[in-house]
């Protein structure tokens, strides 16, 4: 393939997990333009592709993104960020339908730890480095920094990490809910994928619709965020694979779904 910055390839025991591996270790994975397009286009493949059941996003054990790359970003205006758009593109991702895990190991900072948040779940190395450092530059989070953190973390807490840019630890990330999970670092992926094929088992249309509501209470009151749940909800009994998965626990077998 001519990818330079990223690789990607199916994983799995049914080979029907996609992983993309952010690849630029010289610059400890900045996401500069070249790969944050790789990353996208590789996540909408995957996204496309009927064999894949889930979407893994990792790097390596020593950063899995180290922020926006700050050489690109040094000499851009803010009349040029507006013609360009620039970071416009990362709002693609959050048009995957199917699951996301983000597997971090090593750091995670600004523009590292708005990805690692714009995915579905985070799970962390033990020796994961989560943080917004772009006041210390000066700037602010550009990506979701700001709004996503405190969905997950709290005022407080997201504040502090957002004004002071000091990096959390993975325990910490733990204790305060921005992950899900830690595990030793040589261990990450392959829990990561562990889950990824928990997920995968299950009806694709299913998942979807699960993901799209969970994320519809970012976006919504509770009251209209249980309605939406609920259309949802009723909406599964217009499939094959609700009547098929609810078949299979009465006659105490396996489902077997069609993604239909
Ligand atoms: C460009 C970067 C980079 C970045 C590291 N590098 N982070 N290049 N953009 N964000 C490059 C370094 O310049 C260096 O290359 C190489 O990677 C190794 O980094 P070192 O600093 O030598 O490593 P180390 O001493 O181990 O320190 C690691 C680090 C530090 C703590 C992660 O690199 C660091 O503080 N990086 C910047 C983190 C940051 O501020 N991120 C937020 C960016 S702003 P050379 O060739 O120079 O030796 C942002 C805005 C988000 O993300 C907006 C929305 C996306």
């Amino acid at each position: 393939s001519n990818l330079e910055y990223i690789i990607t390839k199916k994983v799995g025991e049914k080979n029907n997990i996609g992983l993309v591996q952010l690849n630029r270790p010289k610059a400890l994975n900045a996401l500069c333009d070249g790969l944050v397009t790789e990353l996208t286009e590789a996540v909408s493949a995957y996204d496309a592709d009927d064999k894949v059941g889930a979407i893994i996003v990792t790097g390596s054990e020593r950063a899995f993104a180290a922020g926006a790359d700050i050489k690109e970003m040094l000499n851009q205006t803010y009349s040029s960020n507006l013609k360009t758009g620039l970071l416009q593109q990362w709002d693609n991702l959050s048009k995957c339908k199917k699951p996301i895990i983000a597997a971090v190991n090593g750091f995670a900072l600004g523009g590292g730890c708005e990805l690692a948040m714009m995915c579905d779940i985070i799970y962390a190395g033990e020796k994961a480095k989560f943080g917004q450092p772009e006041i210390i530059i000066g700037t602010i989070p550009g990506a979701g920094g700001t709004q996503r953190m405190i969905r997950s973390c709290g005022k407080s807490f997201a504040m502090e990490v957002c004004l002071s840019g000091n990096q959390i630890t993975a325990q910490e990330a733990l204790m305060r809910g921005l992950v899900s999970k830690v595990f030793p670092p040589e261990k990450l992926v392959e829990e990561a994928i562990k889950l990824a094929e928990k997920i995968s088992e299950h009806s694709p249309l299913i998942v979807a619709l699960c993901k799209e509501s969970v994320n519809h209470a970012y976006e919504s009151t509770l009251s209209q965020g249980l309605k939406f749940e609920k259309k949802l909800f009723y909406g599964t009994f217009a499939t094959d694979d609700r009547k098929e998965g609810m078949a299979a626990f009465v006659e105490k077998r396996k489902p077997n779904f069609t993604n239909n």
